[in-house]
Parts: structure tokens; C-alpha cells; sequence
């Protein structure tokens, strides 16, 4: 939270009109800065230092920057980069940082588009990737039509969330775009979607499987729907953003924020929020995004379990999370999971031979 210049402090007091109340939280007598801050030092950072890292920029603390980014931005951007194995012992890129670079997506999508190629389900994921890279493809309409639109969002729906609808829209669009009796235009509309934000989503979506089939990484056959591939899509969403994960500790719709124990509601434009009320809120979600200064909102949320968060959380990112009660709590999964693996060890010979396969193939962590 930081002070807004003079310019912000006026044009929201105009917003109010001549009839408005304006409230301003902080003394009269304060001396705010003239200009707005330079967007570089309060946006996330973590693309921009991975940019800056493939670019061979090296020194980053010495780098001449026209607004130099906040100190404390530029470490937890390198630490993010760090817990996704972005970054080597010298702070140099990995060849997974070198890989994540590859792809026109922010770091953490990055590592869950080669996590699915880990967890066969690259079709699944590539197309959340190019819908949540693309705009908003959901049309908010005025007040008068806002129920007729979110029922028709609805009919979208995925029980295990929003990114798994975002999943569902895509193929309902691609469907009609197939479909020789479907005019797509008149489909979007009927159906409150945004027809461009679709056909960039479309078009990210195909450079994104060109970028994988040119540095040569498999792409699966789709298989959306099933249980398998489900879970999949939820590890692979993991292994990217284990670092936003929250939980509703006591059922109210207020979810902790396990990375820095801030408090959070679903956005009201979550269907899957919207949905929840009469089926009961998720313990633990995933989100894609958090809107803290705009309106502590979670965007895009999808219900995961304790249990998949500590199979895919890196271990010293799991230690380095300040202490609370679902810490505590998932701590106690851990060890639980610890001493199952301990009891199996003596017999390595019942272990299952297609889990050893599998790390084989493709290690990411
Ligand atoms: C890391 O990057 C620095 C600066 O570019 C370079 O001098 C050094 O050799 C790199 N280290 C490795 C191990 O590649
Ligand atoms: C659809 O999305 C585009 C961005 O791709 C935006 O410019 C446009 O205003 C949106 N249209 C409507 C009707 O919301």
C-alpha cells in the first residue's frame, strides 16, 4: 500500500462528480508526490527479470534502469524465479529458465505448460494458458441483462473450477468454428462471450504448441474429461503456482493466503464462486491472480487438496512459508506421507514400476 500522487488524488475526486462524496484516507495536511509512481516499480517483476536474464543482462543490481525497480521487488522477483527452478547455484538461468523463457507467458504458466508435458496433459493446459494470457472472454453486460448473461456463462461450468471452464469455452467455441451451421459471431453473442478476446485466446493457443513442437517437447492427445486427466491438469497447475495457494479456514469465504498470510474473497466474476454459494466454498484453492490494491480479490480459482499442494510443492519453498495453522496442518500431511515412504522402503520390490517411469521421462523440480 502506497500513497497515490497529487494527479490520482484529482482525478478521483472528479469520478465523484459534483453531487459525489469523496473520502480520502490520509491526513490534510500530507504532501503527496507530484507524479504517479513509474509502473516498473510496483507491477510483479518476475517476467521482466526472466526477459532480462535471457537477454544475457547480467548484474541486474548494477543495471542502469530509466525508474530503478523497488530493491525489495527485484529479490522476490529473483527468489520467485528461484523456487521455480528458473535459476542455477550462480543465479544464472537453469535450462528450465531457459526453456520457461521461450514461451510468451508469465514464469509461473511457463513451468505448468512443461509440467503438463511431465503429466500428459499438454492439450489441457495450453489452452487455459492462451485464455487466461488472452482478455477476459466473458462479457460483463449492463445490470438489466447481468442474470440472463450469468446463466448463460453457466452452461460452462466445471465442478473442479475455473480454469477447467476456461477449458470447456474454448471447446464450445472451437466446436461451433467446426460446426458449418454455426455462425461463431451470433454464438459469442448469444452466449455473452467476447468473440476477439476468443480469437486471440485461438491464436495464443496455436503459437504455443508451435513454440513446444519447435524446441521439441511432446504434445499429448486430448483427453479432457477424464478422471486421469483431471488430476493431471491440477499437478501440472501446481507445479506453477504452488506459491498462490489459499485456504478458507473457517468455511466464512475469507481465504488465507498461505505466502503472505494476507486474507482474500473470490472475485465475484469467479462462476466457480458463483456457483459455490449453495454447494459450499473449497477448503484450498489455487488462483491465478490476486488483485490486492485494486480489490483483494482471488481471480480464476480452482479447488485443489492438501494433499496434491504437498506432493508438488518444492520442499524449501514448503520450510521457508511463515508459520500458521494450515502450515501446521499440511506439515502434519507431510510427515505422514514421510513415514508411509519410510515403511515401504525396506521392500522395494512392491513399488510401483510405472510412478519410477514416469520421473524418469521428464524431471521438472
Ligand atoms: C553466470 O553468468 C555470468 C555473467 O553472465 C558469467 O560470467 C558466468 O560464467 C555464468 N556462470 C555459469 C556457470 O554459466
Ligand atoms: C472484447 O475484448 C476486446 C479485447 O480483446 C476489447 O477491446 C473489447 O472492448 C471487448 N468487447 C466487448 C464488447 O466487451
Amino acid at each position: 500500500i502506497q500513497p497515490i500522487s497529487i494527479g490520482q488524488a484529482e482525478s478521483r475526486k472528479q469520478l465523484a462528480g459534483p453531487t459525489g462524496k469523496c473520502f480520502c484516507l490520509y491526513p490534510a495536511d500530507l504532501q503527496l508526490p507530484a507524479e504517479p509512481r513509474p509502473h516498473i516499480t510496483e507491477s510483479d517483476f518476475t517476467s521482466t527479470v526472466l526477459f532480462l536474464k535471457r537477454m544475457e543482462i547480467a548484474g541486474l543490481g548494477h543495471c542502469k534502469f530509466i525508474d530503478r525497480p523497488d530493491p525489495a521487488g527485484l529479490m522476490q522477483a529473483l527468489e520467485e524465479l528461484d523456487y521455480l527452478a528458473a535459476l542455477d547455484n550462480d543465479g544464472n538461468l537453469s535450462e528450465m529458465g531457459i526453456i520457461m523463457s521461450e514461451f510468451p507467458l508469465e514464469p509461473q504458466m511457463a513451468k505448468t505448460v512443461l509440467a503438463s508435458c511431465e503429466f500428459d496433459c499438454v492439450s489441457e493446459v495450453v489452452i487455459i494458458a492462451a485464455m487466461l494470457a488472452a482478455p477476459v472472454c466473458f462479457m460483463v453486460p449492463s445490470m438489466a441483462v447481468k442474470p440472463e448473461a450469468t446463466l448463460g456463462h453457466m452452461k460452462f461450468l466445471h465442478p473442479e473450477g475455473d480454469h477447467f471452464t476456461c477449458i470447456n469455452v474454448y471447446k464450445a467455441f472451437k466446436q461451433c468454428q467446426r460446426d458449418s451451421g454455426c455462425d461463431v459471431q451470433k454464438w459469442c453473442r448469444d452466449h455473452y462471450l467476447n468473440y476477439t478476446a476468443l480469437l486471440t485466446a485461438d491464436a495464443l493457443c496455436t503459437e504455443l504448441i508451435d513454440t513446444l513442437r519447435r524446441i521439441e517437447l511432446p504434445v499429448s492427445t486430448p483427453a479432457f474429461g477424464s478422471r486421469s486427466n483431471t488430476v493431471n491438469i491440477k499437478r501440472a497447475l501446481l507445479a506453477g503456482f504452488f506459491m498462490q495457494v489459499a485456504r478458507d479456514v473457517d468455511g466464512s469465504g475469507n481465504y488465507f493466503i498461505l505466502t503472505n498470510k494476507h486474507v482474500a474473497q473470490i472475485h465475484p466474476g469467479s462462476l466457480y464462486g458463483a456457483k459455490s454459494p449453495k454447494l459450499g466454498l473449497p477448503e484450498w484453492i489455487l488462483y491465478h491472480k490476486h488483485s490486492f490494491s485494486e480489490d483483494n480479490c482471488l481471480r480464476t480459482i480452482t479447488h485443489i487438496t492438501p494433499q496434491e499442494f504437498i506432493q508438488m510443492v518444492p520442499q524449501y519453498f514448503f520450510y521457508n512459508l511463515p508459520s500458521s495453522e494450515s502450515k501446521d496442518l499440511l506439515q502434519h500431511i507431510l510427515n505422514h506421507k514421510l513415514s508411509q515412504e519410510q515403511k515401504r522402503r525396506p521392500g522395494t520390490s512392491d513399488e510401483d514400476p510405472q510412478e519410477e517411469q514416469t520421473s524418469d521421462r521428464c524431471v521438472i523440480q
